[in-house]
């Protein structure tokens, strides 16, 4: 079946059907914006300078150097979890922003505005309104922009080593370039990491053997569990490319220019790989799982996320089992936005 959404767009479900799309840049270009988006809306060789340029910010030895400070902000939020507490809105919320401050070096003193921020980016996502949208993310650049004036040659963080930078071509990045890199770094993610912080802290909480059995695991059989619960409930909805020529996906025709619609909660839920998607089987579905993408832009934050989210899950685990706040009900997020809006979580001490 060929569907399209209310824009005439054809949205992909299907497994086979994303990987083959995301391994075809070349007919598939992930040119859908007007706006400068670093490296996402590159393309060709122009794309791949960019990731030579930026994945070894994500490269595992520096992200490393960043655990001991991930597990500080870990631990100083679990006494709040006394009581019940939003793990978006929230736990994950404040979580993300710290961890991304800490990461990027911004000031502490930038965190409500940041959280103000992630609040008015989901209500956005949420309405499907692209003025909305639009106005949000013209607000997150204005907070990057005066960060990066701030920062011109002074600091000694990831953002002025960012500034620092050099092209193969040997000039550094423009300031626009830089915005739209930490737009790309952050302005999404933010949101995206509060949204899995929900689906991972439900996720254990209606499982209590799951979270016996990950006490002591390994960092790696934590990670394999974190990834297999977003596969079963993926926040991250979805990306866009662009036909560069008249082609067909599936049994579906395509024309020149028009963009067709990666849909990961699907695809990372498609029967014909997973089986029964409910199925949690970390190991079995490693492999197939689509939860970072696929292909050129399979998503270098992937590292990063991973460590944020093994690190909050350990400092819970270590201090009690989490449940559902007694008397709640877990709320999901309006579509086209994924994910809970809403799970009270309480943390009971073991
Ligand atoms: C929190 C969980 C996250 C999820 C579920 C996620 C998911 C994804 C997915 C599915 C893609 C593929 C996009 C495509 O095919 O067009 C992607 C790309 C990307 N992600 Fe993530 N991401 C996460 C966290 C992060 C973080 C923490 C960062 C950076 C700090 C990041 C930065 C990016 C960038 C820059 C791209 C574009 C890559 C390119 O176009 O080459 N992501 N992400």
């Amino acid at each position: 079946m060929c569907e399209r959404d209310d824009r005439g767009r054809l949205v992909l479900r299907r497994h086979a059907d994303a990987v083959a799309v995301a391994h075809d840049p070349g007919t598939f270009s992930s040119r859908v914006s007007a706006h400068l988006q670093i490296p996402n809306g590159l393309d060709g060789d122009a794309h791949r300078d960019a990731r030579r340029l930026l994945d070894p910010f994500f490269a595992p030895a520096r992200l490393q150097r960043l655990r001991p400070g991930l597990e500080d902000l870990a631990r100083a939020l679990v006494p709040e979890l006394r009581h019940p507490v939003d793990a978006v809105g929230e736990l994950g919320a404040r979580y993300s922003v710290r961890a991304a401050s800490l990461w990027l070096g911004w000031p502490a003193g930038l965190e409500d505005e940041l959280l103000d921020w992630v609040a008015a980016n989901r209500a956005a996502t949420r309405s499907g309104d692209r003025a909305r949208t639009a106005a949000v993310a013209a607000r997150f650049d204005e907070i990057v922009h005066a960060l990066v004036v701030a920062r011109w040659a002074t600091g000694a963080d990831v953002t002025a080593e960012l500034m620092a930078t050099r092209t193969a071509d040997g000039r550094t990045l423009h300031e626009e370039e830089i915005v739209s890199i930490l737009r790309n770094w952050t302005g999404g993610d933010l949101s995206t990491l509060a949204l899995c912080v929900g689906v991972v802290a439900h996720g254990l909480a209606v499982r209590p053997a799951l979270q016996d059995a990950l006490v002591d695991a390994p960092d790696e059989a934590l990670a394999a569990a974190i990834d297999e619960l977003l596969r079963i409930d993926d926040p991250f909805v979805s990306n866009r490319r662009r036909a560069t020529a008249d082609t067909q996906v599936g049994e579906c025709p395509v024309r020149a220019d028009e963009v067709v619609v990666l849909h990961w909660p699907s695809i990372n839920r498609d029967p014909e790989v997973f089986g029964d998607p409910d199925a949690f089987a970390p190991v079995h579905n490693a492999a197939a799982n689509l939860v970072y993408g696929t292909g050129p832009h399979v998503c270098p934050g992937r590292p990063l996320a991973t460590l944020e989210l093994v690190v909050l899950v350990r400092a819970l685990l270590r201090a009690g089992r989490l449940r559902l706040a007694p008397g709640t009900t877990p709320e999901r997020e309006t579509p086209p936005a994924g994910g809970f809006g809403r799970v009270d979580i309480v943390l009971e001490p073991v």
